[in-house]
């Protein structure tokens, strides 16, 4: 059955205390409309829709950049979620299959859970809604079941009675059924209630009135964990990092000090990989297994391949790909360059638009001189080339495979294959010049001592 994922996302979330949209704050380098798209790709889902509203044009900015198929439809006023979820009619009014409502600020539902809703509804439920036992139900929908375990409806904390206030089985925010029926129900939903909100959660009670059933999907409370405050995000950050970095243990990578690495959502980190203290790991990194990152490295948008030796202190930015065996050392920037099999930048460099061929040497201080000020340029280097240190390449321009730069060489024209470039001042030794020249100047200063004592 085909399967349409609405992301409700129009909420400004005021606990924030931000101009940002609360689906745009970050969790794990990546923003909560990611982790929520990101779970519709995992479950296949055909299409993908967010409901937007305050900072609707950031959000819609940050869907093109998660890629195709994420569409928004606008909720103008937040009128409850029920409304938000209706604002997806339209939008899918020919789709034929079922339809998931996800809250978007829960970045922690995992696929499994979404598949066992799917399995529910498989089995015949028309209306079926993930639930947790909640440590503290407090704010939370309740799910009221009958003797049998059906559910009857959801109730409001708000609007609940002492006896349904009891329950400490809640709603998580899930809620599926298939589309057509769901958008029906919606559009049966009224705001009469504590909030004068139309919500969501009503459609259970208007499904079992039609006779129709629904059923419930019981999921761990971390998994339904929300993010309303900096206080929730900085919390969900720990949840997230504490599960990355014990994956990432069981997956056989060693951290020697797991607490301080810091992991994206979708990092990627080979076995047998070593990772030092106090690295962070913004988006998009793969690390190829035998790879070694050493401390305080920050990496983001770059592949690691097998062997190569990263930091310590190093800076890997996006498109930075390094190929086997090659040594990025301390103090070294690299960006949008491939460093290929075996070369070394070892220290203090900076390497952007750059291509540097298998075994080169890059000397401490090189630098690529990439940006005239409007554009950017690429630097070549071939294979085995020795740039000297402290060299400034200034691109575009190339230095062939087997050749030199002397140090201290600012380069602008291009270096044929094994030739030396030297582009510095020649240097001049002036025999004795050095003593007799401090000899004046200790003279000088004794004279001026001598007149200061007497004065
Ligand atoms: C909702 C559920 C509650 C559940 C809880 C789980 C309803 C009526 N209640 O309550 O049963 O236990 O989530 O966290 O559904 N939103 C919109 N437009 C709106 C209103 C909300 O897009 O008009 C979005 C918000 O941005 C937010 C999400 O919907 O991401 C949930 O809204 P919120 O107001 O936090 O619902 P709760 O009161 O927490
Ligand atoms: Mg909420």
């Amino acid at each position: 059955m085909a399967l349409a994922l609405i992301i409700l996302a129009a909420g400004k979330g005021t606990r924030m205390n931000s101009d940002l949209p609360k689906v745009l704050h970050r969790l794990a380098g990546v923003p909560l409309l990611a982790h929520a798209v990101g779970l519709g790709r995992a479950v296949d889902a055909d299409k993908i829709v967010a409901v937007a509203g305050y900072g609707a044009d950031l959000v819609r900015d940050e869907a093109e950049k998660l890629g195709e198929g994420v569409e928004i439809v606008l909720q103008d006023q937040q009128l409850g979620t029920g409304h938000a979820a209706g604002c997806a009619a339209q939008l899918l009014a020919d789709f034929d299959g079922d339809a998931i409502v996800l809250l978007g600020d829960n970045p922690f539902i995992r696929p499994e859970t979404i598949a066992e809703v799917l399995a529910a509804r498989a089995r015949g439920a028309d209306v079926v809604v993930v639930g947790f036992e909640a440590s503290n139900p407090a704010k939370y929908g309740r799910l009221i079941r009958s003797d049998t375990g059906a559910l009857k409806a959801i109730v409001e904390a708000k609007d609940a009675n002492a006896a349904e206030r009891a329950v400490s089985l809640c709603n998580s925010g899930i809620i599926c059924a298939k589309s057509s029926l769901l958008f029906d129900l919606i559009g049966e939903i009224g705001n009469d209630n504590a909030s004068g909100e139309y919500y969501l959660t009503d459609v259970v009670g208007l499904a079992n009135a039609r006779g129709l059933t629904a059923g419930v999907v019981i999921c761990d409370e971390d998994e339904t964990i929300g993010v309303d405050s900096r206080e929730g995000l900085a919390r969900a950050e720990r949840m997230f990092q504490d599960r990355a970095r014990a994956q990432a243990l069981e997956n056989g990578v060693t951290l020697s000090a797991p607490e301080t690495v810091f992991f994206a959502l979708d990092t990627m980190i080979g076995r047998d990989v070593i990772i030092g203290a106090n690295v962070v790991f913004g988006p998009g990194v793969t690390v190829e297994n035998g790879a070694e990152i050493r401390a305080f490295c920050h990496l983001e948008g770059c592949h690691i391949s097998q062997g190569a030796l990263i930091g310590p202190f190093a800076r890997l930015r996006p498109g930075a790909e390094i190929s086997a065996d090659a040594h990025i050392g301390n103090f070294v920037e690299v960006k949008n360059s491939t460093v290929e099999r075996g070369a070394k930048v070892n220290h203090l460099s900076y390497i952007g638009d750059a291509d540097i061929g298998a075994a080169a040497n890059i000397g401490a201080g090189t630098i690529t001189c990439n940006y005239d000020g409007v554009m950017k340029h690429r630097t070549k280097i071939g294979a085995g080339a020795f740039v000297g240190s402290n060299t400034a390449l200034v691109a575009p321009v190339s230095v062939g495979a087997g050749a030199m730069t002397g140090s201290g060489s600012v380069i602008t024209q291009d270096v044929p294959e094994d030739a030396l470039a030297l582009s510095r001042v020649a240097q001049v030794n002036r025999l004795g010049f050095a003593a007799k020249f401090m000899a004046r100047l200790r003279a000088v200063k004794a004279q001026k001592d001598s007149l200061k004592d007497k004065g």
